[in-house]
């Protein structure tokens, strides 16, 4: 799965506009704290997110901070103005098409920013025990529409719990579904790319939840998604 999902992200597409369902936020959906923020981070990081909202507390300062699947790094940049310059963003990803576009741009917000407090890391989500960050060493880990294309949803919020500081807490936003995904949703590679098919079913996902030390998830906010797309639609099966 991870090599279908890395050809998706850094090949198939280019663009948000490649994206074929609502699962993505409409310019409109982007809340008010965050616009101020998106204003300083570069284009071509924008032109390349592929998100379903950054959740996050607003009050950051000094915290460090770990993105989970943090693609072309929109969510990162935003996050470093949020923690200043005493507090540091990590952004993890496994693609490298997509961290070469973060990695561009990083010396553009030092600059922008006055401060250097952003780094890059390629990996898998699923194996953040082998990436050189200390246990127990991050006060907040988000992710934004990536802990559905995980295989293993269990490794990443073991690893997940691993890293955060005591009380530290995981804010992600993602694709669930009402029921379990049917074989022919899950094994369908578009599908799986957009962020459908590997969608856990909401109940599974507290269950998920509780069995990895996370005794109280919470919804922020929810909206059904639309696929776009009029080819791909009937492939879903309703
Ligand atoms: C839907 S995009 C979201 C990217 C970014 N969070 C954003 O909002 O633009 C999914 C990203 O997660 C990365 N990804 C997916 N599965 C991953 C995994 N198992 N380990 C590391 N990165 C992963 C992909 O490479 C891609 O950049």
């Amino acid at each position: 799965m991870h090599d279908i999902v890395q050809d998706y992200y850094g090949k198939q597409l280019h663009s948000t506009d490649d994206l074929k369902t609502t699962a993505c936020c409409d310019a409109s959906a982007v809340p008010a704290w965050l616009k101020p923020l998106l204003a300083k981070v570069h284009p071509e990081v924008l032109s390349r997110y592929y998100g379903c909202g950054l959740v996050c507390p607003q009050l950051l300062e000094g915290c460090r901070v770990l993105d989970l699947g943090s693609g072309s790094g929109r969510d990162v940049y935003a996050l470093a103005q949020l923690v200043g310059n005493r507090g540091e963003v990590i952004g993890v990803d496994m693609t490298p098409e997509q961290l070469a576009v973060a990695e561009q741009h990083r010396a553009w917000h030092a600059e922008k920013y006055g401060y250097s407090n952003v780094h890059f890391l390629q990996g898998y989500i699923e194996k953040l025990g082998v990436l050189d960050l200390e246990p127990g060493s991050f006060d907040v880990i988000v992710s934004n529409c990536v802990v559905n294309l995980s295989p293993d949803k269990d490794a990443v919020l073991r690893g997940v719990y691993r890293l955060l500081k005591n009380g530290g807490e995981f804010y992600f936003s993602d694709v669930y579904a009402d029921r379990r995904v049917p074989e022919s949703v899950r094994d369908d590679p578009v599908l799986y790319g957009e962020c459908l098919g590997g969608a856990l079913y909401w109940n599974d996902f507290i269950r998920l939840a509780h069995r990895h030390g996370f005794a109280d998830p919470r919804l922020v906010e929810d909206r059904p998604l639309e696929i776009t797309d009029p080819k791909l639609a009937p492939r879903v099966g309703n």
